[in-house]
């Protein structure tokens, strides 16, 4: 017989499925190609428990929602100070793709493309003459790392890396600016290489859940049992979450939703309830700010029913 939890979600989808605005990101080719109607939802449990519902074993790209994850390796491999002294922590209120930096030059926040390029340059060696070899090895941590909050092994989309390498002269252009302010410690076009390889990462509603779980249990994966990052790294990515995770609709989904969370163009939303929870969800239709029109729905249908609200 079907738990009252997941009758309960089965309702939600099914009241939010109807909802066909939005369109697919299509500035990436690639990911113009997806089926607009999937739709999935998983939510994980402190024990590692996972209630999944409609698409949830549907591979989408991760894009954005790789963020946080790469800001904890950043993190983890240089201590909080010196990546505060590079990368800032206050919400833009532009588009994830402005080159949005503070007085300092630094980029305001690391859940804009700026910051995450920033972030990720942080994993590479503090050279110009990075080669190959170099970015393999990075992105080979962050595939690890990557999989270690998820709790199964995660491989990367060839096809949608070729595609936003071969399209993606905004965030070139603002991996230079960033580099033309002397802020770079590294190769420009390797700190973008990576960054495309890690927002082509392939991730389920399943993993975004693991993940988000991962994140509310202060970096202990709730699945494997293993401790992915500190309890410390795990406060900072849930406030960066909560003021700037959604964009510029981040004060919309705060007081609507209210709770820490990360979207991406791949129409992927992760979402955490510290202490308790994570939620993933998936619907690749978009609003004008690039989260995912059904997610966005399904979130606040859940954070109302369920009383998830923190505020
Ligand atoms: O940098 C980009 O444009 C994409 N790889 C990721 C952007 C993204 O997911 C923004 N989120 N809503």
């Amino acid at each position: 017989m079907e738990s009252l939890v997941d009758g309960y979600l089965r309702h939600i989808m099914d009241n939010v499925r109807d909802d066909l605005s939005g369109h697919v990101a299509d500035y990436i080719p690639e990911l113009a190609v997806v089926d607009p109607e999937g739709y999935g939802l998983s939510m994980c449990v402190h024990d590692g428990f996972t209630y999944s519902h409609g698409d949830s074993t549907t591979t989408f790209t991760i894009q954005s929602v790789s963020k946080p994850l790469t800001y904890a390796m950043a993190l983890r491999k240089h201590g909080v100070a010196a990546v505060d002294a590079k990368i800032g922590v206050e919400p833009s209120g532009e588009a994830f793709n402005e080159i949005s930096v503070d007085d300092r030059r630094r980029p305001k926040n690391p859940m804009i493309n700026a910051g995450a390029i920033f972030a990720a340059s942080m994993l590479l060696p503090a050279t110009r003459d990075v080669t190959a070899a170099d970015i393999e090895s990075a992105f080979a941590e962050i595939l690890d790392f990557y999989s270690g909050c998820a709790g199964r092994r995660l491989s990367m989309d060839e096809e949608v890396y070729a595609s936003e390498s071969a399209t993606g002269s905004r965030n070139r252009a603002i991996a230079y600016m960033l580099d033309s302010f002397g802020a770079l410690d590294t190769d420009p076009d390797a700190a973008i290489d990576l960054y495309y390889r890690q927002c082509s990462i392939r991730v389920t509603t399943d993993d975004l859940a693991g993940i988000g779980a991962t994140i509310a249990n202060g970096g202990l994966n709730p699945r494997t049992g293993r401790l992915v990052f500190t309890h410390e790294i795990a406060q900072r990515l849930l406030s960066v979450m909560t003021t700037c995770g959604m964009y510029d609709g981040a004060g919309d989904w705060v007081t609507s939703v209210g709770l820490p969370a990360k979207s991406g163009v791949g129409g992927g939303i992760l979402a955490v309830l510290p202490g308790q929870l994570g939620i993933g969800v998936y619907s690749p239709r978009l609003d004008e700010h690039g989260n995912s029109v059904r997610g966005v729905e399904t979130c606040q249908h859940l954070s109302k029913d369920l009383g998830l609200h923190m505020f």
